[in-house]
Order: structure tokens, then sequence, then C-alpha cells
């Protein structure tokens, strides 16, 4: 049975809506270009939320407490968070001033380990957004350890697999299916840095094959991965160029 780890948020930390900033530029989001918006009204009260602990594979679900902390009513009207992993529902999406609602999230704990860090987007009926963090220690479980799940599955290949089809530049190959881990310059992120390995074979033979961990599959086709061998090529050849 799945272990859920529910957190009620019950205090108000009576922070002014004013300090809750514009949509800024966060790791693992693709940002760059991003218009900077006022904020919205409605407000992540908190907006760091510590989820404690779940066990890879197990679902974990975390409350996040959102507040009218303006003087007209207003709605919620979408929700996205940074990885699809995540899925976010509003209880109520029309707020009155003053008004609270929760947004459930559920993460699937698939494949990650140790700390992982989300971000949850609202946007409201004026186009305004404001954003929560949520972060989560995710503890080994053994027994996926015989899984064939991959994150190149279902839904959660639109992300992690199908990004890199028809991708010839190392580069471009890199920013579709492995920068949401690495980091944009492969400077290691939820996973270790890569800038600075300089041994294109061995790059090419650990992209291709993965560590054995279904942290880091092998994303060659022959193993149920999106890569060619030429993509695997030009990728490793970029990465040998990186500077540390
Ligand atoms: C809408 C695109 C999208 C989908 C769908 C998606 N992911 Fe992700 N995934 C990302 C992005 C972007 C990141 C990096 C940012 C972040 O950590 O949220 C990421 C990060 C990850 C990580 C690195 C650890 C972590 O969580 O920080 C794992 C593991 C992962 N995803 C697994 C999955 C699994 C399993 C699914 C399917 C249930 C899935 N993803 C679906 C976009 C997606
Ligand atoms: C879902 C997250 C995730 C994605 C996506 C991902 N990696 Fe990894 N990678 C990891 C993790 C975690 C490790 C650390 C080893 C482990 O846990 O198995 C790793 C390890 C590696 C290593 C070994 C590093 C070393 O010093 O031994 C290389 C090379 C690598 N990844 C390259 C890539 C490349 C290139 C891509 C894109 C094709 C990619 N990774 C995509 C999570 C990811």
């Amino acid at each position: 049975m799945p272990l859920i780890v529910m957190l009620m948020l019950l205090l108000t930390a009576c922070t002014p809506a004013v300090g809750n900033q514009p949509v800024a530029a966060h790791a693992g989001g693709s940002s760059a270009g991003e218009t900077v918006r006022p904020a919205s009204q409605l407000v992540f009260e908190p907006d760091h939320v510590n989820a404690g602990e779940a066990r890879e594979g197990d679902s974990a679900t975390v409350f996040l407490r959102v507040r009218n902390a303006g003087d007209q009513m207003a709605s919620i009207v979408d929700v996205t968070t940074s990885c699809g992993c995540t899925v976010a529902e509003p209880e109520e999406r029309l707020l009155m001033p003053g008004g609270f609602t929760r947004i459930r999230l559920t993460i699937d704990t698939f494949a990650k380990q140790d700390d992982v860090q989300k971000w949850v987007e609202l946007t409201d009926d004026q186009g305004r957004r404001s954003r929560a963090w949520v972060t989560l220690n995710v503890t080994a479980n053994p027994h996926l350890d015989a899984t064939k799940r991959s994150i190149f599955d279902g839904q959660c290949g639109s992300c992690h697999f199908a990004p890199a089809a028809g991708k010839s530049d190392g580069q471009a190959i890199y920013q579709a299916v492995c920068l949401m881990c690495h980091g944009a310059g492969g400077e290691g992120a939820y996973a270790p840095k890569l800038a600075g390995l300089r041994d294109v074979g061995a790059l090419a033979a650990l992209i291709a094959a993965g560590t054995g961990s279904r942290h880091m599959p092998g994303f060659a086709r022959a193993q149920g991965g999106p890569l060619t061998a030429d993509q695997i090529d030009a990728l490793s050849r970029w990465l040998a160029t990186l500077d540390e």
C-alpha cells in the first residue's frame, strides 16, 4: 500500500502579498525569455514547503495553501509544475478577498533519490502568477531494483524521451533530455556535474548504457532510450568541450 505523506499546513505566516515575487528564472525551468509580470494576489502561504520523506516509488501528497491577498474576487485558471511527475489540483478555483484554498500535489517519486525540489505555479484570471517550492527527501526502495519501469515510459516520455527526436546538434540534444537533471551547462543539479569530463568514448558508453541504475538509464535505442548512435556521438563530443 503506498505510503502517503500528508502535510497539512495549519498556520498562517502572515506574509504580506508584496513579499511574493514575480516569476523568476529558477533551476530546472527553461525560463529564459520569460516576461516578468506583476505577481498574483493569490499567494502561496508559505511559498517554501518541506514535504518530509517518501520511499522511492510511493506517491507523496502535499497540500499547499493559497490565500487571496487582494481586495477583488480572483480565480485560479491554471496550475503547472516543474515536472510532469507532479500533479496539482486546486480544491477551489474561485477565491473571495481574504479567502483560502488548498492545492493538492501528488508527486510520483519513481526514479528519484535524496533531495528533490519541485516548483508549482498558479496563474490567475489576470494572467498573473505565483510560485511555491516543495522539497522532498526520497529514500531508497530495494523492492524497485527489479523494476522494468523507466522515465522513458508513457506520459513521462513526453518530456524525458520525445524531445530528442530529430535533433542532431549535441547541445540541442542535451537541452532536450539531459539539462533537466544535469543543469544548463552540465554544472550538476539533481544529477552530478558533467562539465570537465573529457573522454568522448567513455561519455558515449555511459550515455548509451546508463550507469546501471534507473536514475540514469541507458539512452541508446537498444536500451529502450531515445537516442541514435549518431546523436550519442554528437552529444558526447559537445559535452567533452564544456569547461569545468
Ligand atoms: C512536462 C514534462 C515532464 C514530464 C511529463 C515528466 N517530467 Fe520528469 N522532469 C521534468 C523536468 C523539467 C525536470 C527538472 C525540473 C524538476 O526537477 O522539476 C524533471 C525531473 C525529473 C527527475 C529528476 C529528479 C527530480 O525529480 O528532480 C526525475 C527522476 C523525473 N523527472 C521523473 C519523471 C517521471 C517518473 C515522470 C512520469 C511519471 C516524469 N518525470 C514526467 C519534466 C517532465
Ligand atoms: C532523470 C534524471 C537524469 C537524466 C534525464 C539524465 N541523467 Fe545522467 N545521471 C543521472 C544521475 C542521478 C546520475 C548519477 C548516477 C546514478 O545515480 O545512476 C547520472 C550520471 C550520468 C553520467 C555519469 C557521470 C559520472 O561522473 O560518472 C553521465 C556521463 C551522464 N549522466 C550523462 C547524461 C546525459 C548525456 C544525459 C542526456 C542524454 C543524461 N545524463 C540524462 C540522472 C539523469
